[in-house]
């Protein structure tokens, strides 16, 4: 990509120049802060797909060439080398972490896996069969209310903020999970490992014990830093919009829970799985379910497919298939409906709809079969996503909290509604 040198725009015959703002790698940006005191118009941008809302050192992606770096470092080598909790110091403190760092970190966090009781009885008061990210985004909400000390902007506050919800939220998933499959909660062990801790408080029986697979545990500690940040995502911004009005980070990640749980985000996991049980069910043949989507009178969507910014593949998408391809072989998943998805890829991989668009299957296309496989229930799937995304989160609204640049997040609009009217009494309407 040739560097741009300058940029002008002329508006009725006047020329402003507007400042380019560097980017350190991919597209620098066009500031116009100034547009609307220099010539009285508002930029128009649905969807902000060229609009960057912010500087940003954390995650760097360039959708051409399918990568994903975390601070710098490619994804396919901390998928090989590193562990959920390393990848979540790196992102939200910057670089790797030594041995005696992690060591602490992975203590600290370790500590705070347990919750309120009045947690618990919150989580209770839900109906069984509540869709897990409502509750989730409820009860991330009110862990400020059993947690004030670690409420606020200070230096303090945000450090032990950013361990309550990485100790916390696994917790608080695992409980959803027994909710959904009718067990009692049982209480973490404070100290142990945490992907396992989180599985054994999510699967084990009544006496709390639990053979946690090896193959189960790399796979889900893989999934988890697959998933751990990726820019300026639509959870990702809402945590930022949220946390400019200085809302409080629980505020700001139970908002972005929200967000993710809509099927063209994090939903799309569970949406996908659907989607193939569907496919199953209906009779259809893979083939007649692809021309339903491009015919698109139902309004069916190919559920993990297409991305906003990647457009040549998803590097996660890679190596949640090779996953999915090793786990279901050693633990024999549902063969069939992973046949039955890889079929549906090399189709829409050969067909002119999908390659003149760009769409490639994206992270949620295999997750679900691997979830599945790792026997979570179904509900249980978007909220593993937010168990990932939650370095992510937090590492965006810390950055956020400490850039001056930040100001409060309020977009324009372009008005079309009735320009003034004058009110009609009642009886005369
Ligand atoms: N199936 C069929 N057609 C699609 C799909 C799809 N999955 N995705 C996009 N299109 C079509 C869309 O209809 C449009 O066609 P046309 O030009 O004829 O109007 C064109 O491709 C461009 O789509 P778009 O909706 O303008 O693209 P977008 O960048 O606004 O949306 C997306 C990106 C991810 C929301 C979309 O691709 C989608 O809905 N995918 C399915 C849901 C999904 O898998 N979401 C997970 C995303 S990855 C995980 C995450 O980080 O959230």
């Amino acid at each position: 990509m040739t560097e741009v040198k300058d940029a002008r725009l002329t508006v009725d015959g006047s020329t402003i120049e507007l400042e380019i703002e560097r980017a350190s790698i991919g597209n620098d940006g066009l500031s116009v802060s100034n547009l609307l005191r220099d010539t009285g118009l508002v930029t128009v941008d649905p969807g902000f797909t060229n609009t960057a809302s912010c500087e940003s050192a954390i995650t760097y992606i360039d959708g051409d060439q399918g990568v994903l770096r975390y601070r710098g470092y490619p994804i396919e080598q901390l998928a090989e080398h590193s562990t959920f909790l390393e990848v979540a110091y790196l992102l939200i403190r910057g670089e790797l972490p030594t041995e005696s760092e992690l060591t602490a970190f992975n203590h600290r966090v370790a500590r705070h896996m347990h919750v309120h009781e009045g947690i618990k009885t919150f989580l209770g008061a839900f109906p069984r069969d509540a869709h897990p990210m409502a509750v989730l985004s409820g009860a991330l909400s009110a862990l400020s209310t059993f947690y004030p000390e670690s409420v606020g902007r200070g230096e303090y506050e945000i450090e032990l903020a950013t361990v309550q919800l990485l100790a916390k939220t696994a917790v608080v998933i695992s409980y959803l999970q027994r909710r959904v499959t009718g067990g009692e909660l049982i209480e973490p062990r404070p100290g142990g490992h945490y992907v396992d801790e989180f599985m054994r408080v999510a699967f084990s029986g009544p006496d709390g014990e639990l053979d946690i697979d090896p193959i189960v545990r790399r796979a889900l500690d893989l999934l988890l830093i697959l998933h751990a940040d990726h820019e300026q995502n639509c959870s990702t911004s809402t945590v930022r919009i949220v946390g400019s009005s200085q809302a409080n980070i629980y505020a700001s990640v139970s908002a972005g829970i929200g967000a993710l749980s809509g099927p063209l985000h994090g939903g799309a996991n569970e949406a996908a799985l659907r989607m193939f049980d569907h496919i199953k069910e209906s009779g259809d043949t893979v083939e007649q379910f692809v021309a339903k989507v491009k015919d698109k009178s139902e309004g069916a969507r190919l559920m993990g497919f297409g991305h906003r910014v990647y457009k040549s593949f998803d590097p996660r998408g890679t190596v949640v298939k090779r996953i999915a391809d090793q786990v279901l072989d050693q633990l024999g998943g549902n063969n069939e409906t992973f046949d039955m998805a890889k079929r549906l890829e090399e189709i829409a991989l050969s067909d002119d709809y999908f390659i003149e668009r760009k769409l490639y299957p994206n992270v949620d296309f295999y997750t679900g079969l691997l979830y599945s496989a790792m026997k979570f229930p179904v509900p249980i799937f978007t909220p593993l996503f937010a168990l990932g995304r939650m370095p992510g989160w937090i590492a965006h609204y810390r950055e956020m909290m400490h850039d001056p640049k930040t100001k409060i997040g309020r977009p324009r609009q372009i008005y079309t509604g009735v320009v003034e009217r004058d009110y009609v009494p009642m009886d005369q309407r």
